[in-house]
């Protein structure tokens, strides 16, 4: 489901974030990335999510090959998987109602199918009685489960999330776990990145390890 064959990124002024990643998640997998501060995780999730690309390297996720992936291409391959971003990328003037619709809004469903979805995945959350809210009157944690409602709204078959549950106390952050362990039985390949190692060893589940850019700790 996600492959990297010799993968490298390197940013202006020679950061060398990745460098010579090899790596493959079945479909279905719940895989943990962890690593320090500057490792180079957010890297490999701009790769797989196809917000940015390789300097060498191949990548293949959902049965594209993302570095030959066109403008056409693109938003097919977008419907295919969910992100939750570090930062959450929620849009300030929309109410948590109209973030969590954006990826249904783009696909075209109908304005009755996204109405039922949404309020099931706000549901999902627990956060049906905040759906006309805007982001900014709501807590980080729960700006958190929005975001998390928005990346599985469209039933992506890959699910990305790059910190889940870094602004989130240690209750809740279980929760969504539970949560993202929910949708991968469901079928859905759950690949976190996350700094917390004690959730990590509580969850028993594949983790993969990155130092300055190597992967270093488990299957690859
Ligand atoms: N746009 C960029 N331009 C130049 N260097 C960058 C850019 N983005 C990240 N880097 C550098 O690449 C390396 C990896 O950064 P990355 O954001 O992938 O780390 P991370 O593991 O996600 O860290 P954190 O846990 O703090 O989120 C760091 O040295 C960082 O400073
Ligand atoms: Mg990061």
């Amino acid at each position: 489901m996600i492959q990297f064959s010799h993968v490298y990124k390197t940013y202006p002024g020679s950061v060398h974030a990745l460098k010579n990643i090899d790596l493959e998640i079945d479909k279905g997998e719940f895989v943990f990335l962890t690593g320090h501060s500057g490792a180079g995780k957010t890297t490999l999730f701009r790769m797989i999510s196809a917000f940015d690309k390789p300097t060498s390297g191949r990548i293949h996720v959902a049965g594209f090959d993302l570095t030959k992936l066109g403008g056409k291409e693109l938003p097919f391959f977008r419907r295919r998987i969910g992100v939750i971003f570090q930062d959450f990328k929620l849009l300030k003037d929309h109410t948590l109602f109209e973030n969590i619709s954006l990826p249904l809004m783009v696909r075209g469903d109908r304005s009755a199918v996204i109405q039922r979805r949404v309020m099931e995945a706000l549901e999902h959350v627990g956060l049906a009685d905040k759906a006309h809210q805007l982001p900014e009157f709501v807590s980080g944690g729960e700006q958190q489960r929005t975001a998390i409602a928005r990346a599985l709204v469209h039933q992506p078959g890959v699910l990305i999330a790059d910190e889940p549950t870094g602004n989130l106390d240690p209750e809740l952050s279980e929760e969504i776990m539970d949560l993202l362990e929910k949708v991968c039985a469901q079928g859905t390949t759950v690949f976190i990145a996350t700094h917390d190692h004690d959730l990590v060893k509580r969850r028993q589940k594949r983790t993969l390890e990155i130092e300055d850019g190597i992967l270093v700790g488990g299957r690859k």
